[in-house]
């Protein structure tokens, strides 16, 4: 058997990227979680405000469990870790990203500055972070600061087959960052 591996993070931290990527690297499945979500119509509604769909998380549950091969899947989304079962995951990474950086990013993007701002929050208080250590627990899920290059997930990835030494976490503190800088208003107006 293959691990099969989270990568979440807020929007714009580069899951897709590099998901892509490693599952070439190590011959692993991509599998873009959302991509399945809308194929499937696995959702509630369609959030007009905020342009995103409101996912159906228990029916996106079933769905996945009888529908994926689970051995070496590399699973691509920022809502991944909350429609998996926890016992079908090896690693969760959680990608971080300074807030400055995902700032550009997203308004290069082309998103609105309320959408921007909406997810560097998201950012700065670890939202994602929180929500998967919350579901699948401290044992599996890592945060990877990715702030200066993806090189440290390719290290995991290959630890987690056998390759290396085992996974270590970054911690980040966007928080105490932003506030140093005497930013905090201006990511939160
Ligand atoms: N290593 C990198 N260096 C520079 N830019 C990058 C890098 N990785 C990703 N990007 C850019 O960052 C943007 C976001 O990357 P990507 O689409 O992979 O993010 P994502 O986390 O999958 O976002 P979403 O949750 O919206 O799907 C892309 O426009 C991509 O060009
Ligand atoms: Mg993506």
């Amino acid at each position: 058997m293959y691990p099969n591996i989270i990568i979440t993070g807020t929007p714009g931290v580069g899951k897709t990227w590099i998901s892509m990527r490693l599952a070439k690297l190590f011959g692993l499945k991509y599998v873009s979680i959302n991509n399945i979500i809308l194929s499937a119509g696995l959702y509630v509604s369609y959030d007009e405000p905020r342009g995103s769909f409101v996912v159906d998380i228990d029916n996106a549950r079933r769905y996945l469990v009888k529908n994926l091969d689970w051995d070496g899947l590399v699973l691509d989304g920022h809502i991944t870790h909350l429609v998996v079962f926890p016992d079908y995951i090896d690693k969760c990474l959680v990608l971080r990203l300074n807030p400055y950086i995902l700032y550009d990013r997203l308004l290069e993007r082309g998103y609105s500055v309320d959408k921007v701002l909406e997810n560097v929050q998201a950012e700065i208080l670890d939202v994602i972070y929180a929500e998967a250590l919350d579901r699948l627990g401290s044992e599996k899920v890592l945060s990877v600061d990715v702030s200066n290059g993806y090189g440290k997930v390719y290290g995991i990835v290959a630890s987690l087959l056998g390759k290396g030494s085992p996974p270590e976490g970054d911690q980040v503190n966007w928080l105490d960052l932003v506030v140093e800088k005497g930013d905090l208003s201006r990511f939160f107006p």
